[in-house]
């Protein structure tokens, strides 16, 4: 079973679903709790990911508490009902953390794809640190994407046997689509491109308020042409729009379904962000990221230099991007540093283990190749402070 319920989450566990389908050795149920509405919807279809169980938990501004309360109650309905062999969650959202408890309630083992992640805060990102981590704690299977990853599993006491170094599923679907090629690139002018996406809770409210506003400044340029899809979070609506319309330069669209974001991206000379996914995407592409927050649980694009941790003060923000958009050389070395999160078949390294681990017979599962660690290991938290 696996559960996904926002944007991200289809986006990863696609290509898993996907090939669980076209194995004869498993039967994919997989559970869209609707956490987002529209987001999630516009990914499963194209995707090509059929939900065979839907529930709608969405409540414009929902409180934590409900979200979680109402996800429990529902994933254990069915949890109970189809009683897998194993649920597989991805990430840290609430309905990842809520889908493993209520796998852990029903005696059902948890795979975790995307494990290990840590910013070392416990409140930031609030609250996917500590979803993270108590995921960590219900998983039978710890699908890491890089040995960093790993080194923080075993780090807090995680069998070795239990945590695999897989690389990042979202590299799998980024080949996959920018394959497809039926991406539309939303930059409209021959000005220098930026991408812009920001939709983190501990960023909401006056911090991204003044985000916008060193935006509406880089835009002021004149050079430049922005290119903002806008989260549906109506927190991140009143922060960002009121900042962000009527500026010639800028121009906030409804999000982008992954093929245009994927082509988007490609076409971008930078991308500006405080997405989790962006920044394992971006490097691949060879598209500097500058990350708007204080931690990154994602330190190896910022340590193979493909990426920079600015924080969010508005004057440090515009500073770096003005710097990358004129300094010829210190955007060549960080669109040249490569990407650390995989090498497009993490999603055969998950399903080949599952079925090692549920007894199928070696010959039928081809073994995918080993990973190439271009990291180094070592745990350790990431931040501005
Ligand atoms: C969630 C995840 C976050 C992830 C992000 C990806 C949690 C706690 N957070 O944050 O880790 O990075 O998704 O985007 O799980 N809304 C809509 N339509 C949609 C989606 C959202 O209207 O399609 C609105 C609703 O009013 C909802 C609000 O956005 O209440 C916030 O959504 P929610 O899933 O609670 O949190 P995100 O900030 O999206
Ligand atoms: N994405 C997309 N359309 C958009 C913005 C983002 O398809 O308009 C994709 C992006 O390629 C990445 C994922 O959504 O794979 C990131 O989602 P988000 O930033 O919402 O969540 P996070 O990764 O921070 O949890």
């Amino acid at each position: 079973m696996l559960v996904l319920g926002t944007r991200p989450e289809a986006i990863k566990l696609a290509p898993v679903a996907r090939a669980m389908a076209a194995s004869p050795l498993f039967e994919p149920i997989v559970v869209s709790t609707g956490q987002h509405r529209e987001m999630l919807q516009q990914m499963l279809e194209l995707l090509r990911v059929p939900a065979s169980v839907e529930l709608d938990v969405m409540r414009d501004r929902q409180e934590l508490s409900k979200l979680t309360a109402r996800l429990v109650d529902g994933l254990g309905d069915v949890v109970r009902a189809e009683r897998p062999d194993v649920v597989i969650v991805q990430g840290d959202t609430t309905t990842a953390l809520t889908g493993a408890l209520a796998a852990f309630y029903e005696h059902i083992p948890v795979a975790h794809v995307e494990a290990g992640l840590r910013t070392g805060v416990l409140d930031n990102p609030f609250p996917e640190e500590l979803n993270r981590r108590l995921i960590g704690r219900t998983a039978r299977w710890h699908f890491a994407p890089t040995s960093r990853a790993a080194g923080h599993l075993k780090a807090e006491g995680v069998p070795d046997a239990e945590v695999f170094v897989t690389g990042n599923t979202v590299i799998d679907n980024l080949l996959w689509v920018l394959q497809e090629g039926t991406g539309r690139d939303h930059f409209s002018t021959g000005l220098r491109r930026v991408l812009v996406t920001l939709h983190r809770r501990e960023n909401q409210g006056d911090k991204m308020r003044a985000m916008g506003t060193a935006l509406r400044r880089l835009a002021d340029r004149g050079d430049v042409e922005i290119v903002l899809p806008l989260h549906k979070s109506p927190a991140v609506r009143e922060a960002l729009l009121p900042e962000l319309t009527g500026h010639a330069h800028i121009h906030v669209v409804e999000p982008l379904d992954y093929v245009d974001f994927s082509a988007t991206l490609a076409g971008c000379d930078l991308v500006m962000t405080d997405s989790g996914g962006i920044q394992e995407e971006a490097p691949s592409l060879g598209k500097p990221a500058l990350v708007l927050r204080t931690t990154t649980e994602r330190p190896e694009a910022v340590e193979a230099g493909a990426a920079r941790l600015v924080g969010t003060e508005p004057q440090v923000i515009l500073d770096a991007a003005m710097h990358l958009l004129d300094d010829a050389a210190a955007y060549e070395r960080m669109a040249k540093a490569g990407n650390p999160f995989g090498d497009g078949h993490a999603t055969d390294r998950i399903v080949a283990q599952l079925a090692e681990d549920f007894g199928a017979d070696a010959d039928a599962t081809p073994a995918p190749r080993p990973l190439v660690v271009t990291q180094p290991d070592g745990p350790g938290s990431y931040s501005t402070a």
